[in-house]
């Protein structure tokens, strides 16, 4: 198992685990988000790969202070066997060299299930409350 960067020719292996992993939602197309990750200068999107297979992803990025992570995902006959912590470990050591202090995340209140994942993995609740509005 090797984890590395993506390129746009792992955008439909991606999205493919994206959908069956339930993180995609359709006003969102998704390969959008990835390509924009690839192509900004203070993201990316990490994959890990089990030969040329693509087995779990994460998605990184930062604003210069804080990083944020999404699209973590586990192929699901890989889940269970610490890949998850795996890629969350390789995010915030990207963080780390990129200058970041703080990583957050968000998951979705219908992903409650996740919650006790990101807990183990030392993610507490953060006394804020996410306020959003669509620009387009
Ligand atoms: C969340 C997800 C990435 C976890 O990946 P995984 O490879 O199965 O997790 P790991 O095997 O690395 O688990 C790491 C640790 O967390 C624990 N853990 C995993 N899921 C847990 C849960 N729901 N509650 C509490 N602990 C959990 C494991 O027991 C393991 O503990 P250990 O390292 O002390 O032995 C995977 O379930 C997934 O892809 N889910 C669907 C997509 C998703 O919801 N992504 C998050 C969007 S916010």
């Amino acid at each position: 198992m090797q984890i590395r960067d993506l390129t746009s020719a792992n955008i439909g292996a991606a999205t493919s685990l994206w959908v069956r992993a339930g993180l995609t939602r359709p006003w969102n197309p998704p390969e959008l988000d990835l390509q924009r990750a690839l192509d900004g200068g203070t993201s990316t999107v990490l994959g890990a790969f089990d030969n040329d297979r693509l087995i779990g992803t994460v998605m990184v990025g930062h604003d210069g202070h804080r990083g944020w992570v999404y699209y973590l995902a586990v192929d699901e006959s890989q889940r269970g066997t610490g890949l998850g912590r795996q890629l969350m470990s390789t995010a915030e050591d990207w963080l780390r060299k990129h200058g970041a202090v703080k990583v957050q995340l968000m998951v979705r209140s219908t992903n409650e299930t996740v919650l006790g994942f990101y807990e183990h993995l030392g993610y507490e609740a953060a006394e804020v409350q996410v306020r959003s509005k669509r620009l387009t």
